[in-house]
């Protein structure tokens, strides 16, 4: 009988990805994946080490996997308990010291060993730690075979990052920028398009910044890639995430202004509307140099929409540095954001900043942030009534006889449909718009427009 393995996931799509690699090493070892932690022989929480609050998280939840592990332990059935991912990489040795109960403990780059440490922790006594960042890359390591849920999947290209930000962790737990081979991307790509993915996205913590080397020893570019993989046949939808503003190039912009599998929206972070602020983060950019590449885009790709990360409260953000930041949000228009209260991390050089600012303040700047967002994100799936587009359905709806999909613009739209539309691309005619999703009606002449 297989064992059950749960994993829970925190954090960003990166650990998504790495979520279902490690389900794929585990496989072979007897392991099925189940969504339901109850009598699992093992369990990995995969953390997030990007704000405080999320690496909190972890030991909570460890204390109350302990509970369960003991009380199975009591039955004498046997439960491996594993952390992973940047809060693993970033804090392996307390997370033993915290949490000695825990099994293993192993960074992002080291899961395509699970089988040798796994071997090693359900020794009697055996605890592994292995947080390196080996020189050989875990892709070549990882199964071959890809599985993909739906119709929509993440392709990791690219990892790790060099930029250092100030305030950010993501440099110390994941390292120094890799871009993978061009040709294992594209093999991975097909490889998930014969396992059903009519959708990619292309994931990296510096997507564009990916330069992979070709089989003719030439290097890639971001826009090379997605130029290439929309040649293959079968995949419907490109996307790619997440981008660092300095380095989109031209080539990139012409890319959405070609290739119309390349879907016409771009998750941008832009953090603060302040040159002060933005200098004190590192993102090497000025405010109108965002607000030029911005125009861009529109240029190359008129129906482009963005969406974006912000960060309240950065050590020395005075009123009028945020005031400037609801001004770009004001000006440029985000259809979806995630905005966050500046987290010190141990480690970062904001941490050490004077003029750290108030959580109380960060508390308000960032609820006035938010309404400014909300209002742009429902102003936006407001103006879609009336319009028609192409949605993927890949779940089905809370009532029977509805399905999910996803608009170009990751709109979740809800429509009264036929089971066999599943994993399909239909036209759909937007009738209502929400605050989280839209509701439709099947394209009249859909026959039509599929065409
Ligand atoms: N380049 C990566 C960054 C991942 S972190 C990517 O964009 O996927 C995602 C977001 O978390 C960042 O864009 C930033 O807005 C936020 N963030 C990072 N460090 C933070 C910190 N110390 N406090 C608050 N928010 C932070
Ligand atoms: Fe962090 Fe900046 Fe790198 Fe993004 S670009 S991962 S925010 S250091
Ligand atoms: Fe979190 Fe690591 Fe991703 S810190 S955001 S899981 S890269």
């Amino acid at each position: 009988m297989a064992k059950k393995l749960h994993i829970k996931t925190y954090g960003c799509q990166m650990n998504v990805y790495d979520s279902e690699r490690i389900t794929e090493v585990l496989k072979p070892l007897g392991y099925g994946a189940s969504d339901d932690p109850k009598g699992a022989d093992m369990v990995i929480l995969n953390t997030c080490h990007i704000r405080e609050k999320a690496a909190e998280k972890v030991y909570s939840e460890l204390g109350r996997l302990r509970i369960q592990k003991e009380a199975m332990a009591k039955k004498g059935q046997r439960m491996v308990l594993a952390v992973t991912g940047c809060v693993a990489q970033a804090e392996g040795e307390e997370v033993l010291r915290r949490a000695p109960y825990v099994d293993m403990v192993f960074g992002p780059q080291t899961y395509h060993r699970l089988p040798q440490m796994v071997a090693e922790a359900t020794r009697a006594t055996g605890q592994v730690l292995d947080t390196d960042f080996p020189e050989e890359s875990k892709f070549d390591a990882l199964p071959v075979d890809r599985q993909v849920e739906g119709s929509a999947a993440f392709l990791a290209i690219q990892e790790g990052c060099d930029k250092f930000c100030t305030y950010c962790v993501v440099p110390y737990t994941r390292g120094a920028e890799y871009s993978r081979p061009a040709s294992d991307v594209l093999a991975e790509a097909k490889r998930l398009v014969a396992a059903g993915a009519q959708e990619i996205t292309f994931l990296g913590q510096n997507v564009n910044s990916y330069h992979g080397e070709a089989a003719d020893g030439s290097e890639w570019n971001l826009a090379r890639l997605i130029r290439e993989a929309a040649d293959i046949d079968g995949l419907e939808r490109i996307r790619f995430m997440t981008s660092y503003p300095a380095e989109v190039d031209d080539d990139l912009i012409a890319a959405h202004r070609d290739v119309d599998k390349l879907m016409p929206y771009l998750h941008l972070p832009v953090q603060a509307g302040s040159d002060r602020v933005l200098q004190a983060m590192n993102r090497n950019h000025s405010v109108d140099e965002y607000r030029a590449l911005v125009d861009k885009l529109r240029t190359a790709r008129p129906d482009i929409a963005l969406s974006s990360d912000f960060i309240v409260g950065f050590p020395g953000e005075n009123d009028t540095d945020f005031r400037d930041t609801l001004k770009l949000v004001e000006d440029i228009t985000f259809i979806q954001a995630y905005s966050f209260k500046y987290s010190a991390r141990p480690g970062t050089p904001a941490a050490l900043m004077d003029f750290q600012v108030d959580e109380a303040v960060k508390a308000e700047r960032l609820a006035e942030l938010q309404a400014l967002l909300n209002t742009q994100t429902l102003d936006f799936n407001k103006a879609m009534i009336g319009k028609t587009m192409a949605v993927l359905f890949d779940r089905s709806g809370k009532k029977p006889g509805q399905l999910v999909g996803r608009s170009p613009y990751m709109q979740a739209v809800v429509v009264d449909a036929p089971e066999d539309l599943m994993n399909t691309t239909i036209d759909v005619t937007i009738e209502q718009g929400g605050p989280n999703s839209l509701m439709g009606r099947i394209f009249d002449d859909n026959t039509k427009a599929c065409a």
